[in-house]
């Protein structure tokens, strides 16, 4: 299992480079004001859907998504087509209450427009920018066109909005079922506190596009796990550790060369406390190399050899 997942960001990330600069959104090294977010255990294709009854019709759209890289067949549903380059599509099963005809379709929300140019602007914000006591960043993603419902027939630039939010209690994967790979389907027990990723809207902004709003909670989204992560906090402590080390030693030194100064008048090497000592450091570690020479060489003819 572990090793198929391996496997499977091993194989996204030979894609990733290309993808990166196709739209302007590499999910493993996204960087932030100056935060360094890695998505890309959230890669892969995934799916939810959303229901909305009206009085007179039932719309049931299933979101298809993979964040690290294109959908390739997954675009291609029974409902119908949206293009293999994108990155996030929907799948509109519509059907009139009385149970007569309905109509299904599909459409792309973000990705590589046809021509292959890329995403148009992604964007990245940090959430404490927008609520200072949420942490996270928020991604748009466009390149996705809707001609929204029936009496409206003109098409309107469409994108995705997703809220990658701190939880440090959840990986992201929770109640998420994966089309790809049906081992990686996550238990029960997980789905009961809720799923990871959240469908929050799909509604027409007041700039005329359509954008679909997620939630995506992970910890993968805290600063503290991209901290700890990049292991600088165990530098950290390395490096306190030397520099009290260091600061004792020169204090020492300092102090102790200052006492003998004064009180013995003392100068040159005898300034420095146990200055005999040190001075005959080199002639001890000559002394340590040939034993440990001795000792290397098994001499036993000098076995009789003893040391002060
Ligand atoms: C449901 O559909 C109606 C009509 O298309 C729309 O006005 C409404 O915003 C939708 N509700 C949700 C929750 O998407
Ligand atoms: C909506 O469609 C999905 C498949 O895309 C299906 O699994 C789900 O049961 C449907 N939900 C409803 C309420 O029809």
């Amino acid at each position: 299992m572990r090793l198929q997942t391996t496997g499977a960001s091993l194989l996204i990330s030979t894609f990733l480079s290309g993808l990166a600069a196709a739209t302007g959104f590499d999910c493993a090294h996204l960087n932030v004001d100056g935060y360094k977010y890695d998505f890309s255990s959230l890669g892969g294709v995934h799916e939810l859907y959303h229901v909305n009854e009206t009085e007179t019709w039932k719309t049931n759209t299933t979101y298809v998504m993979n964040i690290c890289n294109i959908l390739k067949k997954a675009a291609n549903r029974p409902e119908g087509k949206c293009g293999t380059s994108k990155n996030i599509c929907g799948f509109v099963d519509e059907k009139p209450k009385d149970g007569n005809g309905g109509t299904q379709f599909g459409f792309p929300i973000a990705g590589l427009d046809p021509a292959g140019a890329g995403s148009k602007d992604p964007k990245f914000t940090r959430l404490n920018t927008i609520d200072e006591n949420m942490q996270g960043v928020r991604v748009e993603l466009g390149g996705g066109e809707y001609k929204g419902d029936h009496n409206d027939a003109k098409v309107k630039d469409t994108s995705a909005q997703i809220d990658f939010q701190c939880d440090p209690d959840r990986s992201g994967l929770e109640g998420l079922s994966t089309r790809d790979d049906p081992m990686e389907r996550r238990d029960e027990s997980d789905s009961t506190r809720g799923r990871s990723l959240e469908f929050k809207s799909f509604d027409l902004t007041e700039d005329d596009k359509y954008v679909l709003k997620l939630e995506w909670k992970t910890r993968f989204a805290c600063d503290e796990y991209q901290r700890g992560k990049n292991g600088s906090s165990h530098w950290g402590f390395f490096t306190w550790m030397i520099l009290i080390l260091f600061l004792a030693i020169a204090t020492y030194l300092i102090f102790g060369s200052w006492l003998n100064y004064n009180r013995y008048g003392a100068r040159g090497w005898d300034l420095l406390p146990h200055g005999d000592t040190l001075r005959d450091v080199p002639y001890i570690f000559q002394d340590w190399v040939k034993r440990v020479l001795n000792t290397l060489q098994g001499s036993g003819s000098r076995g009789g050899y003893s040391a002060v």
